[in-house]
């Protein structure tokens, strides 16, 4: 089962419309997929269809407080099936007290790992929806993934935000995690009419390169609507630019997959780190040139 995190601590920057859109593109394309929602707020289980989440019980927190207490957990427990396929591990407002439970957790940066592990043979993919922040709850979804996306609004020039964000990503590559990629960059809610959306991602993709993804999703009317309307962007959006673009980005997360799979076996083949080592192993710093870091 491939772990991929969607992660940003700025808000509204299109973390849980990129997730549900990518999971049932995933699905689409005949891979099995789980949804976590890692945020508080809910929203991913609301768009998927469950308008209260708060009424849900077993969520995420009632998993992730059964293997702190390391208590049994039954085959599927909480876990929800929409119509398109996905399946989703639901959260409500009762994650904001785990956040508080972990620090004083044993081994608490892995808890969302241990929980995945239970269900790793059912799935392919796992895409966990990481909230605003960058708490516990954000560094356990950054220690059990394998690759980390991060969405990124094109009309918002992040600097630091992103810079403190990939120092995380690399802390937690060196100290918990040593197989976590960086999936890439997604740029998002581009309008390619305005010089600034254009102005955001010439300088995004001068300072990062090979890291962002070659799709770019548009600002779009369909998109914002799927949070209202129950409904997938490859429904709601027939055809359409946002419909394409999540198409496109499905495809080359799948081909993600394929070259992590690849870079693993190569790994237990040969102990040696070849020229595939995993990037940001060694030291703190960010090369900053163009086409510097292969993904
Ligand atoms: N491509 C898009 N075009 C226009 N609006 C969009 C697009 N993608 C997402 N939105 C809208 O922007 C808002 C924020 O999106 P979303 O909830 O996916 O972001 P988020 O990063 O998950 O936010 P949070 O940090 O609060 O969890 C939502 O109202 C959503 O419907
Ligand atoms: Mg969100």
């Amino acid at each position: 089962m491939h772990i991929i995190a969607l992660a940003n601590q700025k808000g509204g920057v299109g973390k849980t419309t990129t997730a549900a859109s990518l999971a049932v593109g995933l699905t689409r394309q005949g891979k099995k997929v789980l949804l976590i929602d890692a945020d508080a707020q809910g929203n991913l289980t609301q768009l998927l269809g469950w308008p209260q989440p708060d009424d849900l019980h077993p969520t995420l927190s009632t998993v992730m407080g059964k293997i702190i207490m390391d208590q049994p957990l039954t085959p599927q427990e909480g876990i929800l099936h929409h119509t398109d396929g996905v399946d989703l591990m639901p959260a409500n407002i009762e994650l904001s007290a785990m956040e508080v439970t972990l620090v004083n957790t044993m081994s608490r940066e892995t808890v969302l790992r241990q929980y995945l592990s239970t269900v790793q043979h059912d799935y392919d993919y796992a895409i966990v929806d990481c909230m605003p922040s960058l708490g516990m709850l954000t560094i356990n979804a950054l220690t059990a993934a394998n690759s980390v996306i991060i969405p990124v609004q094109a009309h918002y020039l992040p600097a630091k935000g992103l810079e403190q964000l990939l120092k995380t990503v690399m802390r937690v590559k060196r100290q918990l995690n040593p197989s976590l990629e960086i999936g890439g960059i997604l740029m998002t809610m581009v309008d390619k009419r305005t010089t600034l959306s254009r102005g955001v991602i010439d300088q995004i993709r001068a300072a990062y390169g090979g890291r962002v993804f070659r799709s770019e999703i548009p600002r779009s009317i369909r998109a914002a609507e799927i949070s209202l309307e129950n409904t997938s962007i490859f429904d709601h959006d027939k055809g359409g630019h946002a419909a394409r673009a999540y198409e496109n980005f499905t495809q080359e997360v799948l081909h993600l997959g394929i070259k992590a799979a690849q870079r693993a076996q190569r790994e237990m083949g040969q102990p040696q780190r070849g020229k595939d080592a995993p990037v940001f192993h060694h030291g703190p710093s960010i090369p900053k040139v163009k086409g510097g870091l292969e993904r």
